[in-house]
């Protein structure tokens, strides 16, 4: 029998276990084919004892409508930096590529498919270079990454974050409360733009258009004025004041121009306080809930769809190929395409002015 290795890695994302099952059934309509699973990313072919399992229909029964990832994930395991731990208990890294290649090939792998975010479409580029037979599929709640119009997920996060805001509407309604929600996304604003539009803010703020907090307070005050009471700032992780530094209160580097800053509706709030801002204010940081959860139907159909299409993408000798969602059709591009560039949000865009055009402010 041929043997397919699936794995998962990055951050979990809602989707991820119908993408397993899409390749699962798939692979079963081919009478030779065998599908395996890497536990915990490419971890499970480094360990010893290896820990890789066979994906069947027992096992996937059902998952797709599960959120997180039944093969387990983690960011903690990038072959070509891999960590480990010295003798006196300092954390080193070193390359184990190489030898990740000589295992998979050693349990008789012809072909691996690789679900996971810019990080992991970096790691099967160098990998498919190396000469890994390899195909990538797109995820992330974030949807920065290019070479695809959507990955699953992200609109999962915007249905949470949207149900969030719509809970926050009534008690600021009630206490004519400011209500500042910060989303997920690291570098890129589009849950944040995406919950804006559908839970109506006034401000939305994020990475890509820099803020001045004077512009925010006008805003909000001219929202008090025409005796509103209330009011909604979504505001993205990634995003910065145009002046001034935002301290993080917890900061990661995720690889590009943003760091991650988990607490920014915190010092957003200070910040409106410092400019004058008289109104009530309170503070929801949505965190991992965004990522938990069953993904919505969109989701599990784009997820489904991608594993058939990335086991077909294998019977075909694409390697080297992403699968990907572009102008309503289910396709592939290079992987090397696919990790050029970030998709962010572009300033100029239509959704931006439509935005702008119904009183969001993006506080510039
Ligand atoms: O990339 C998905 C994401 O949820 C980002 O939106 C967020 O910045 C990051 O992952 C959080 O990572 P971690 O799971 O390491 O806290």
């Amino acid at each position: 029998k041929r043997k397919v290795l699936v794995l998962t890695g990055g951050g979990d994302c809602p989707g991820l276990n119908a993408v397993i099952r899409g390749i699962v059934k798939r692979a079963k309509t081919e009478k030779n084919w065998e599908v395996l699973g890497s536990v915990e990313a490419f971890n499970g072919v480094l360990k010893d004892p290896m820990e890789v399992i066979e994906l069947n229909d027992k096992i996937t029964a059902g998952i797709h409508v599960k959120g997180g990832t039944i093969l387990k994930t983690t960011n903690k395991g990038n072959p070509f930096d891999f960590p480990i731990q010295e003798k006196d208990g300092s954390w080193s890294t070193i390359d184990r590529s190489g030898e990740l290649v000589e295992r998979i090939k050693s349990i008789g792998v012809d072909a691996v498919i690789s679900i996971g975010g810019d990080g992991s479409q970096r790691i099967s580029q160098k990998l498919y270079e190396q000469g890994l037979n390899i195909i990538g599929v797109p995820k992330t709640i974030d949807n920065d990454l290019s070479g695809t119009d959507f990955t699953f997920g992200f609109r999962t996060a915007v249905q949470i974050a949207t149900d969030s805001f719509d809970k926050l509407v009534t008690t600021a309604e009630s206490h004519h409360r400011v209500m500042i929600m910060e989303v997920m996304g690291r570098g890129a604003g589009w849950i944040a733009l995406h919950t804006a539009l559908a839970g109506g803010a006034e401000v939305c703020l994020i990475p890509e258009i820099p803020y001045d907090i004077n512009k925010i307070v006008e805003r909000l005050n001219q929202r008090y004025d025409q005796g509103k009471g209330f009011a909604h700032i979504v505001i993205a992780e990634g995003a910065r004041p145009k002046k001034g530094k935002v301290t993080a209160v917890k900061s990661d580097e995720v690889g590009y121009e943003h760091k991650r800053l988990g607490g920014v509706a915190y010092q957003l709030s200070e910040q409106l306080k410092a400019a004058g801002c008289e109104a009530d204010i309170r503070e929801t940081v949505l965190g991992h809930t965004q990522r938990g959860g069953t993904p919505i139907a969109f989701d599990r159909i784009l997820a489904t769809l991608f594993g058939v299409k990335a086991f077909e993408l294998v019977l075909e000798g694409e390697y080297g190929k992403m699968v990907s969602y572009k102008n309503n059709k289910i396709t592939a591009v290079s992987i090397e395409e696919a990790i050029r560039k970030y998709n962010i949000v572009n300033k100029n865009s239509f959704m931006v002015k439509a935005a702008r055009s119904i009183g969001i402010s993006f506080g510039d």
